[in-house]
This record gives C-alpha cells, structure tokens and sequence, in this order.
C-alpha cells in the first residue's frame, strides 16, 4: 500500500492506495488556516491528523503540496516567520525588480524557465530583505511547502530535499542546468540559504519515515495532478477551479518571456507548461446570480441557446486577469439585441469560459510546438453540464471528462508506488469512470471571442 498526501492551500488530504491498481482504499482530511500568510506547524498537525493514522499501514508515502510558498528555518530548524503563500501579491514590485537585476524579461527565463511573478519565492525572499532584515539575518534555510512536511515524517536526522518540479516554481532553480541557483538566493535576500537536497531520478527514495516506510520525492500540486491523471507527453488537463489552468506533459522546454506560459518542470523528468486565468469558476457564478438561477438551470438555459448565442459574446476579465496580462481589466458582454434572451447570456457566459480556456490550450500548442493530444477537464466548474457539452465543440476536439478526485494526492500515492517499484516509467493507473465526448467543433464561436479580445485590447 502506499500513501499520497495533498498539503494544498485549503486543507490537508491523505489517500491509502492499493501500488498495484492505483485503488483508493481510504481517504482522509484536515482543514488549514485560512489566509497568504500562515504559519507552516499547522500543516503539521493537519497532516498527523489526517494521515498519521494511514502512515503505518504504508510501504511507500509521497507528498504534493501547494506550490512556491516561502518557508523560512533557522539554524536549529525553528521557523522564522509566517511562511508566504503563492497567492500573497505583497512582492510584486520585488519579483519586477529581481526581473531588472537578471537582466530583464528573456534573461530571466532563459534561466530559471519562467517570468517571475509574486507567488514565487525568490520574490517573497527579497521582500523579507527590504521589510524584515532582522529575519533575513535568522533564516538559515528555505523550504517549499511540500518540503517542511515530507521532512517532517522523515526520522530523525534527515536532511531537506524537495522535487525538481517544485523547485522550478521557486526562482531559484534553472530549468536549463537542471539544478539550484545559489546566487539567486543570494541576489534576492542578500545572503545565501541552505537549500533542500534534490533526487538524481525521480523516483529516487529521499528518505524513510521512523517505521521504515519509503518517502518519495513528493512535488508541487500541479506535477501531482498531472501523475495522477498519468498524463503522457502533450496531454493537457483544463482545470475549472478559483482559477483556470491549463497544463501540458511536454519534452521541451517553453520559455516564453511575455509570461502567458509558465515553464514548470514536472515530477517525471519532463515538463509542465501552464496558463493560469484568474477568471474560471467565478464566471459561472457571475452569471448564475445575474439570471439568479442555480447551477443547473443556468446549464440548461445555456443549453436551449444556440452556438454563439444568437451574437452575444462574453469576454471574462471580471476581476481582472493575469492571462492574457490585463490586471486593470472588466468583463465585455457584447452583441445583445432587443430579442436577446436569457438563454442567449448564459450560453454567452459559458462559451466565454471555454474560450478563455481554449487560449490557454492554443498558448500550450505555440509555446511548445506540440499539439495537443488528450484534453482532460477536471475541477468544480467541470461538473456543469454545460461546461460538458460545449467543450468539445469550443476546442474543436474530443474531451475526457474525469471523476472527480483528488488527483494531486492521487498523483503523490503513484509517485510513492513508483519510488517503491523503483522502474523506469511510473506504473501505469487506469482512470476509472472517465468519459469522453466529442461533437461538432464551432470554430466561428472562438472568432468571435477572439475579435472581441483584440478590439478591447485598449481599454485596459
Ligand atoms: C501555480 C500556482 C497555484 C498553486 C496552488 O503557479 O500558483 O496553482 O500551486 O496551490
């Protein structure tokens, strides 16, 4: 049996999986602290709360985790401070300046793999040295999320180690030499930090827990969505959650200096190139309370529209957005009539989410040269039925549409179940209770979209 933990934002989830099928025989969880900035012993003693009692009966254990998230320790291991989230935005001036002081955007990428943004911790690092120089005089080391809480089931004696995936998100790693950038560190807090031991493969064994149990690389929440889905080279899964990310399992690197596509390593030795939107789930929510239907009937009325709801397009920055790169940006709705209808706004709403989301895919295809072969959709916002229905024909192809599950822990069970067999490839899990749908592609709804997005390029 072996173990997969999800240490993610909101809370801690555990998963006891059969190694052979990939079978979840027992899951468990534990809520975190809300907030960016929490300090880390809570993951702690959610993950004992959550997973202590599975650990023993494991051979093997793995845990993803939350992404970039700064945790700082001192020379005995304490914790220095509150650790920093992905989603703490304080160090955005930090992340533009350390931008300038690598030499600007394409030197930057060409380094460490993608354009530096808040979340990561490089950024977090050097607002430590402007706003709190006395806990930059204390750190000792830094460790990502994931880190502080595979460590912490690791015996006694073990030194930190982390994943390649992980360590991509932090500014600090070079996705072109394959290893840490100790200079980075030292540029962005003004002195050098320990930093945790990396594997030589990755399905290496890290470390073992007290009762002997194997302990995995682990790696950051998206690489663990992608094992745990067993994404091959150029499928993309399309995530409809608080935001919108599509990612690809791509040979190559994509370094792209405008920012659209994160370079990320993933957790099998290739990588994972990403769209983030900010805008996903909360459109179907925008729109649900402007008709004031639930969920399901906005998925109907969506449903008894047509394609391109009668010329109404919907563009949805709502709250701004990140990709394209329009902070300052609102949502457009335009092409109404006098005979426009309800059913014509929320089919606008809808196709307006897959649009944005088909951007992200065609930015994945460009960026990599690879087109994209399986689109898996997953996420709260996928269980719209309208969301089902359209999507085949917004992306122009066939779309699995996958249980929902907790695939990032699901994905830390099958790197620990790889660790233990110690093969070349991951073993193969079959995806039980998936579907695919296909359907006649509207190419003319994407047009729309798109012809909307340039004529508003301007307003923001
Ligand atoms: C990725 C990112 C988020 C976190 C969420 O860059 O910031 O997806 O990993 O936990």
């Amino acid at each position: 049996l072996v173990l997969g933990i999800d240490s993610s934002t909101q809370a801690t989830k555990a998963l006891l999986v059969d190694a052979d099928t990939g079978e979840v025989l027992e899951e468990r969880r534990a809520a975190h602290p809300d907030g960016t900035e929490v300090d880390p012993r809570s993951w702690l003693a959610a993950v004992d709360e959550a997973a202590g009692p599975l650990l023993e009966r494991a051979d093997a254990v793995a845990v993803g985790g939350q992404q970039h998230g700064m945790v700082l320790l001192d020379e005995r291991g304490e914790v220095v401070r509150d650790a920093l989230l992905w989603n703490d935005t304080r160090s955005a001036p930090q992340a533009a300046a350390l931008i300038e002081e690598m030499g600007g955007p394409e030197a930057s990428v060409a380094e460490i793999g993608s354009l530096m943004v808040a979340s990561f911790t490089a950024s977090k690092l050097r607002w430590v040295r402007d706003e709190e120089p006395q806990n930059a005089q204390r750190a000792a080391s830094v460790l990502l999320p994931h880190d502080y809480v595979s460590l912490h089931l690791a015996e006694q004696g073990t030194t930190a180690f982390t994943d390649r995936g992980d360590a991509s998100g932090t500014a600090y790693y070079s996705t072109a030499s394959e290893g840490w950038k100790p200079e980075l560190v030292e540029l962005a807090l003004g002195k050098g930090l320990e930093l945790p031991r990396l594997p030589g493969t990755p399905q290496e064994v890290m470390a073992r827990t007290a009762g002997g149990a194997a302990i995995a690389a682990g790696t950051g929440d998206n690489m663990g969505a992608a094992l745990g889905l067993s994404q091959g080279e150029g499928d993309v899964s399309v995530s409809i959650g608080t935001s919108g990310v599509c990612a690809m399992v791509s040979p190559t690197k994509p370094d792209d200096a405008t920012g659209t596509v994160t370079g990320f390593a993933d957790a099998t030795g290739r990588f994972l190139p990403m769209t983030t939107t900010i805008n996903a789930a909360r459109i179907l929510e925008a729109g649900r309370t402007l008709l004031g239907v639930s969920h399901e009937e906005m998925a109907q009325l969506a449903l008894a529209s047509v394609p391109g709801a009668h010329g109404v397009t919907l563009l949805p920055y709502f709250d701004g957005e990140r990709t394209p790169n329009r902070p300052d940006a609102r949502a457009t709705l335009t092409g109404m009539s006098t005979s426009t209808t309800r059913e014509d706004v929320a089919r606008a709403y809808i196709e307006g989410l897959l649009c944005s989301l088909a951007d992200g895919i065609a930015a994945l295809e460009e960026r990599t040269g690879t087109a994209a072969a399986r689109i898996t959709l997953i996420g709260g916002g996928a269980r719209s039925e309208a969301v089902q229905q359209l999507a085949p024909a917004i992306f122009g192809r066939e779309v699995i549409l996958a249980p929902p599950a907790e695939y990032v822990a699901l994905g830390a069970a099958r790197q620990a179940a790889w660790a233990l067999a110690g093969t070349e490839e991951p073993p193969a899990w079959e995806l039980t209770g998936s579907k695919t749908v296909g359907g006649d592609g509207t190419p003319e709804v994407l047009e729309a979209y798109r012809a909307l997005k340039e004529r508003t390029e301007s307003w923001s």
